[in-house]
């Protein structure tokens, strides 16, 4: 099967359902779309297209980066939050995900459980493109991992560490560092974990490529020598408990003293929003080692590759 005829039309739920070689193409596609727009070269591969777009969380990123890369590509989005569609009123998400079928080339959701995304992909014969879910953000991952590469030249055989809440980035990451031979570190307090399902996932195909799937309490154990260090905010959306994370998170900062036990050239990501103060300081997410502008710039370009790829 050509590369082509491996995304027309499928869904984009989780990386987990993406090769290595497809994930590589995903992000040389991402390239080649970049150097357009830089460009200034037309690249309206979906012109005529409609893309429906629903999103149950917050956002910029997510929101903005879709929406112009979908103006690029010569398509139309169309948001809407769920409280102002018929589902707020009891319509069922089988009936809702029928009709925008009917209507749009592709849904781009975000929203909270992974089975809600399933649901509309069982549904609509377009590709249904998860922009965040509890679970996992694989949007973020894909740039994350264009924006590791440009930096640092190649991924495999690096280490990335990461902190913050052991949630949806930290699953798309985890995902990402199995499958492309990157040794990945997760620092949390005594008591956290990740999913035990993405764990497993990743501790499977860290072991077929040789490489370490490590969740330790210990934050120096983590960093040391890492050529990514990755944070995310300690509160993700929707958790109540925000002042008890806050602390049982405080020691695991990156902070101008932390970031030192990796290595000098060191990259500093994160996915945004931040909270300087809390997983990072301001003097290292404006600092040298930061690269947190350019991996939301790769946000766009990665999605218009997820785009132009699956989107018939
Ligand atoms: N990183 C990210 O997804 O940002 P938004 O929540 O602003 O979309
Ligand atoms: N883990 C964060 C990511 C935001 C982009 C959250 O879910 O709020």
């Amino acid at each position: 099967m050509s590369m082509k005829d491996r995304f027309l039309g499928k869904d984009f739920l989780t990386l987990m359902d993406f090769s290595p070689l497809e994930i590589t193409y995903m992000l040389d596609v991402a390239q080649q779309l970049k150097y357009k727009r830089m460009m200034k070269e037309p690249h309206d591969y979906l012109a005529g297209r409609t893309i429906a777009m629903i999103f149950e969380k917050n956002s910029t990123r997510t929101r903005f980066s879709f929406q112009a890369g979908i103006a690029h590509l010569g398509a139309q989005s169309f948001y809407a939050t769920p409280d102002t569609m018929q589902l707020a009123r009891g319509e069922p998400i089988k009936d809702t995900a029928r009709i925008l079928d009917r209507y749009c080339d592709a849904l781009v959701i975000r929203t909270y459980g992974q089975e809600i995304v399933d649901e509309y992909a069982k549904y609509m014969k377009n590709p249904v493109i998860n922009a965040l879910t509890d679970l996992v953000h694989p949007c973020q991952g894909l740039a994350d991992m264009l924006t590791i590469r440009e930096h640092k030249g190649k991924i495999k055989g690096l280490k990335l560490a990461y902190v913050g809440d052991p949630w949806n980035v930290c699953h798309s990451l985890m995902t990402c560092s199995s499958l492309l031979g990157m040794d990945c570190y997760i620092a949390l307090p005594k008591g956290w974990a990740p999913n035990p399902n993405i764990t497993k996932f990743a501790e499977e195909h860290a072991s077929i490529g040789k490489t370490q799937m490590v969740v330790t309490d210990d934050l120096e154990e983590a960093l040391k020598g890492a050529d990514v260090v990755y944070a995310n905010t300690f509160h993700s959306m929707g958790h109540k408990d925000i002042e008890q994370r806050k602390v049982a998170f405080a020691k695991y900062q990156i902070n101008d003293e932390t970031i030192k036990f990796a290595k000098p050239d060191s990259i500093f990501m994160h996915c945004l929003p931040g909270y300087r103060g809390e997983e990072m300081t301001d003097s290292v997410i404006e600092g040298p080692h930061s690269v947190v502008f350019d991996e939301g710039e790769n946000r766009m370009h990665t999605e218009k590759a997820v785009l132009a790829l699956t989107v018939a």
